[in-house]
């Protein structure tokens, strides 16, 4: 029996939300694994070179996500970190549509825009969950719903796309250590609660999440779709 395949060398991969600090991350794995990296984000380009291509985009204009789509040649692994958080706000409704709009419709509208690509390359999609598409999310609704509806949205697609030979997958990350969640870390109570659920008591560093990614997109899980995988440090096991 031949050992299993980890190899992405050569591979084409799309990271949204690629400047941020878990996209970043798991770009530097794909980049260090061989593969050829685009980082695609709000934010802009760094001005020195860095290894990776850089695509400035909103994951809310269809139209531009279209025409990057059709500008690129092929694509093998599309990882969608795009990714805010309103919290309180998301209780009025254009917070909470726009919060949705840009986690749950802007993978959709990714996905859609690039599937032509992916099935010709029988290429995988990689969306990013969270703790709050398993618990309720009383301090930012919005963001718990567009999270608990992409692990919907990944086996839905993961069923429809089959037939192309596309494979969806998810991964629902724990706590780390980005401006996302600075605010959290910032407030003491907050920051205690969460600590104490976590079995080690430790928030992960954003270089933790890049292994299981790189697996997703890898030979060796051509068996693995339509799944979320939960990526934190035993928070959900508790
Ligand atoms: N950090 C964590 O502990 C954690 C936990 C669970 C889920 N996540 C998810 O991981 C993803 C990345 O989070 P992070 O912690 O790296 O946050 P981050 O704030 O460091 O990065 C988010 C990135 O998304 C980009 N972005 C935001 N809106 C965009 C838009 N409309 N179009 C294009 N790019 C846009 C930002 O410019 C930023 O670079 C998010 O989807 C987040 O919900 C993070």
């Amino acid at each position: 029996m031949a050992a299993p395949s980890f190899d992405v060398s050569g591979k084409r991969v799309l990271v949204t939300g690629g400047r941020g600090g878990l996209g970043l991350a798991v770009g530097e794995a794909f980049k260090g694994a061989g593969a050829q990296v685009t980082l695609a984000d709000m934010a802009p380009a760094p001005a020195t070179k860095d290894g990776f291509d850089h695509v400035v985009i909103d994951v809310c204009d269809t139209a531009a996500v279209q025409r990057l789509a059709d500008a690129t040649p092929s694509l093998d692994v599309l990882v969608q970190f795009a990714g805010k958080i309103g919290r309180v706000k998301e209780y009025e409704v254009e917070t909470f549509q726009h919060i949705v709009d840009v986690h749950l419709v802007g993978s959709l509208r990714f996905a859609t825009a690039f599937r032509t690509k992916l099935a010709a390359s029988r290429g995988c999609i990689i969306n990013v969950g969270s703790m709050y598409s398993l618990f309720g999310s009383p301090h930012a609704p919005a963001y718990g719903a567009a999270k608990a509806g992409l692990v919907q949205l990944t086996k839905s697609l993961a069923l429809a796309w089959a037939k192309d030979g596309i494979r969806v997958n998810a991964v629902a990350p724990g706590w780390f250590k980005t401006e996302l969640t600075r605010p959290g870390r910032e407030n003491p109570e907050f920051f205690r609660k969460v600590s104490e659920r976590l079995p080690d008591g430790r928030w992960s560093e954003p270089d933790e999440l890049g292994g299981i990614v790189v697996y997703l997109a890898s030979p060796a899980a051509r068996a693995i779709t339509g799944v979320t995988i939960p990526v934190d440090g035993g928070y959900s096991a508790s």
